[in-house]
């Protein structure tokens, strides 16, 4: 049987052997660049277990769809570097801080473009394509509504689950759901693979927002705090602004908003106020509820109980990350 660990480095060995042309230098550079540096493979591995829960075998077709998630993926997080401003991806600078605004458009857009090519080669292509555009235009509107957050004082936590579920979970659960299309599983199997993988996406995103601060900067390979920096409605953000009343709110509030304070202070004094509403206890208790809304998904998959396992402890898995 397959396992996250083992279909990530063969999504990587795939990806390497990708031949994207040598020139324009300036296109090609920074996407080999992005691709491989060291992603995790979360999305392709999820959509080669979900097929091989179906199938028992791994099939060139699926690894070409799997390599067509990924590239998306790439794509999106290049552009969300532009619009999120941020220096470190992965432990090295962003293609944005590299090579500048015009080369991440256009890389981004040329990998995006590869994405689709890929999904293009399986059988049953125009299945895989509706659930694939369908996700595309929900991360579109997740990373919009992201930036309309930056710029509110507050949002509740019901905005925020809204966006979370568009710039992230649509995409896990598409790649879950493309995996089990891939395999031609029963369309209710379809359905119960993307709830399994949209929850765990939400928790995938509640995870990324408490790493964002308390995580081990060489570890996590983004600059930490910087969603705080930002003016991001994080999880903890939201987490902290229903919790706090009164004046201490409101001073909450005013901290979040302010752009004259040096980072680190602003960082140090968010991170008091999130001690204080006892944020990330909160981000873990929600994050264990989404794990359980995840499994009873999964639980009603109908194949064998034991084939479930990898992503049972791929779940688990992502919960415990560090990166
Ligand atoms: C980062 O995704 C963007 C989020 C949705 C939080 P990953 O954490 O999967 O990024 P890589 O591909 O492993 O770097
Ligand atoms: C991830 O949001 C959503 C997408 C990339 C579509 P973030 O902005 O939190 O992702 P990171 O933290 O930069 O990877
Ligand atoms: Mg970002
Ligand atoms: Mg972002
Ligand atoms: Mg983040």
């Amino acid at each position: 049987m397959h396992t996250f660990s083992s279909l990530s480095e063969r999504v990587t060995r795939a990806i390497d052997s990708l031949n994207f042309p040598q020139s324009p230098e300036f296109l090609y550079r920074p996407v080999r660049y992005a691709l491989l540096s060291g992603g995790k493979r979360v999305r392709p591995a999820l959509l080669l277990l979900c097929a091989d829960m179906f199938l028992q075998k791994i099939e060139q077709e699926h690894i070409d769809v799997s390599l067509g998630v990924e590239l998306f993926h790439c794509f999106t997080l290049i552009h969300d570097d532009v619009m999120d401003k941020a220096d470190l991806r992965r432990g090295r600078p962003t293609v944005v801080k590299k090579w500048g605004v015009n080369t991440a458009i256009l890389s981004g857009d040329a990998m995006l473009i590869e994405a689709y090519k890929l999904v293009c080669r399986a059988a049953n292509a125009s299945a895989l394509l509706a659930a694939f555009g369908k996700a595309a235009t929900d991360v579109c509107e997740g990373q919009q509504l992201d930036m309309d957050f930056e710029q509110q004082p507050a949002i509740t936590e019901e905005q925020y689950f809204a966006m979370v579920g568009k710039k992230t979970a649509a995409l896990l659960a598409t790649a879950a759901a493309m995996g089990a299309l891939a395999a031609k599983a029963p369309a209710a199997d379809v359905q119960r693979l993307y709830g399994f993988a949209h929850s765990l996406g939400m928790a995938f995103q509640l995870r990324d927002d408490y790493l964002d601060v308390y995580s081990d900067a060489a570890e996590f390979g983004k600059v930490t705090g910087g969603d705080i920096t930002a003016g991001k409605k994080t999880f903890l953000f939201v987490s902290t602004a229903a919790a706090l009343r009164g004046q201490e709110r409101g001073e909450f509030l005013q901290l979040m908003q302010s752009s004259h304070l040096p980072a680190d202070e602003k960082v140090r004094r968010a991170k008091d106020f999130y001690g204080k509403a006892n944020a990330a206890q909160r981000l873990k208790d929600t994050e264990s509820k989404l794990l359980d809304a995840a499994m009873q998904n999964l639980a009603l998959v109908n194949v064998p109980r034991e084939r479930k396992e990898p992503l049972t402890s791929l779940a688990l898995t992502l919960l415990q990350r560090t990166k």
